[in-house]
């Protein structure tokens, strides 16, 4: 291999290593920091819960979920619901926006008693730009988004199956209440269900610690507002 190259590999190495430290480090300094317990992944088997509706518990990266809703035109009008809270770190990073309303629905019972704990320690300690945050234990397969959601985020919380079920269902409220709806999803796997959908469509994506698709669901596909 030529010096250049081997050198070039050795600083994308190098970049790819430091990225990774760092958003470790963010991840167990937030929880240090505000007294949470959002960390530590919690598997299906722990949960109990149905691996043909569900996956376990793994938290979003602090850095780059930020970045992300740093990029949306967020609204005090905009309500944002987190499918598949656990244990609410989208949450707590949601306030630091000014949202009208943040709504965390979680299959789990332990899971949603742990989220509501982390909620209150850190609001105690951080001013939150949006203090409202509610959190419901219920399952997303039977779950009605309601129709004040305007920010939908899916961290690539359940199987195909669920996520079908929520699509078709979120489709059809937005064209029965003449909506728009941004959803954030964190998965990779199932983004062909997203862009089978015609007024499903994908904005600009973001990346940064982790790679984040945009959609816009609405009655009529709209201009792109990033
Ligand atoms: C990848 S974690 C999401 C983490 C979270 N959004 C965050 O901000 O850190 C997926 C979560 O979705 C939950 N989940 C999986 N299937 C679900 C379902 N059908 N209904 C509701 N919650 C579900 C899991 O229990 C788990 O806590």
């Amino acid at each position: 291999m030529e010096p250049l190259s081997l050198f070039k590999k050795t600083v994308y190495f190098l970049l790819g290593k430091y990225k990774h430290l760092t958003k470790r480090a963010a991840n167990f300094f937030f929880d240090l920091c505000y007294g949470l317990d959002t960390r530590h992944h919690v598997s299906i088997e722990v949960l109990g819960t149905d691996p043909t509706l569900c996956y376990g518990y793994e938290a979003t990266d602090w850095i780059s979920f930020k970045s992300v809703l740093k990029r949306l035109d967020i609204k005090s009008t905009d309500t944002f619901l987190d499918l598949g809270s656990g244990k609410g770190r989208a949450l707590l990073i949601a306030s630091e926006f000014p949202f009208r309303k943040i709504i965390g629905v979680e299959i789990s019972k332990e899971l949603c008693d742990l989220a509501r704990k982390n909620v209150e320690r850190y609001l105690q300690r951080k001013k939150a730009q949006c203090g409202h945050i509610e959190i419901v234990n219920a399952n997303a397969f039977t779950y009605r988004v309601p129709s004040e959601v305007s920010v939908l985020y899916l961290a690539d919380p359940f199987p195909g199956k669920t996520l079908d079920r929520v699509l078709n269902n979120l489709v059809g409220l937005v064209k029965i209440d003449l909506r728009r709806v941004l959803v954030i999803y964190g998965g990779s796997q199932f983004c062909g269900k997203f862009t089978a959908f015609s007024n499903i469509k994908e904005l600009p994506s973001v990346s940064g610690y982790q790679f984040y698709k945009i959609y816009e669901f609405s009655p009529n596909p709209a201009v792109c507002v990033l």
